[in-house]
């Protein structure tokens, strides 16, 4: 049964998703390599848990609780050494997923699952570093976490079936929807259809075709998308998607897995999106 859960790596995922669980009575240890995300992660809680209870419906003693059941640490072994499940959240590389299972291997207790909350990368490639691969899993969730309601849970080939029960149940008592994967696959479900997308409006934007903007507003308009591809690509990161595609690009050598040209100039000047203030949009301009 779970009941302490550790999040290693608070970034943009890490951090909504310790908060996810706090909110449905979870102890939630959070835990990065870097301390000014730690930082960051500490003060979007607090100022997240202070609206909730300041201008929303949390009453005072509720907001206490949680806030209890919510700490920040830098130290790796005493963050995973009571866990039923690590959530591994850090950024969307095979060997930094790698390297964080060989590192908590040998500290977690025999019992914990630890899922991964990687978008394209599948366990059963990094599962081998650890004693128990059956206990390793993909749990996908999706930016906004607090706001979106389903995630993906994958049944890779080493996964056992009380793994994938005891996750699909951990993710209804969050109050989400999973989407159960029967069979492992780069990107699983949702990935791999926003990515057709993205990789069509980015190819009609490198060549002229429309800029982002036109792109965004046909895609809502014609097809009903709450939000345009380049409109989520600022949500998700552009430093993320270019990440991806250069991953990807390491294992096919097929150059036509390279980002777009519009991915990788945003990149190269550092314009990752709603992060950075600057994307596809331009966030310091808009109210
Ligand atoms: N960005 C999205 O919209 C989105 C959506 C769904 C899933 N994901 C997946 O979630 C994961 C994290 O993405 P993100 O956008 O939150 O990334 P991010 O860059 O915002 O955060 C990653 C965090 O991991 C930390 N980190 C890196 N290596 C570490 C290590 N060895 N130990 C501990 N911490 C470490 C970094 O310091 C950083 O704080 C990725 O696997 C990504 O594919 C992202």
């Amino acid at each position: 049964m779970i009941k302490q859960i550790t999040v290693i790596g608070v970034g943009l995922m890490g951090t909504q998703i310790a908060i996810a669980a706090v909110n449905h009575g979870y102890k939630v240890i959070c835990y990065d390599v870097n301390f000014e995300s730690l930082k960051r992660a500490k003060s979007y809680c607090n100022s997240w848990y202070q609206k909730q209870c300041l201008y929303g419906p949390l009453p005072i003693e509720e907001f206490l609780q949680r806030k209890q059941n919510l700490s920040f640490s830098d130290n790796l072994e005493s963050s995973i050494k009571d866990s039923d499940l690590i959530i591994e959240a850090v950024s969307d590389t095979l060997s930094a997923k790698k390297d964080v299972l060989r590192k908590i291997d040998n500290h977690i207790p025999t019992h914990c699952i630890i899922a991964s909350n990687s978008s394209y990368i599948v366990s059963s490639l990094f599962c081998n570093v650890v004693k128990d691969p059956s206990k390793v899993i993909n749990m996908h969730f999706f930016n906004p976490v607090l706001k979106m309601d389903v995630v993906e849970v994958v049944k890779g080939p080493h996964v056992s079936d009380e793994t994938f029960n005891t996750i699909l149940h951990f993710v209804r008592s969050i109050n989400k929807t999973p989407i159960i994967v029967e069979q492992e696959i780069y990107g699983s479900i949702v990935n791999r259809i926003f990515r057709a997308i993205t990789r069509e409006a980015c190819y009609l934007t490198d060549i002229g075709i429309a800029s982002p903007q036109e792109i965004d507003k046909a895609v809502k308009g014609a097809l009903g998308h709450p939000m345009g591809p380049f409109e989520t690509l600022d949500l998700t990161g552009i430093d993320l998607e270019y990440q991806v595609y250069m991953e990807n690009f390491k294992s096919t050598g097929n150059v036509e897995d390279l980002p777009a040209s519009c991915i990788s100039f945003l990149y190269e000047k550092g314009w990752y999106g709603h992060k950075s203030g600057k994307g596809f949009y331009d966030y310091n301009q808009k109210e």
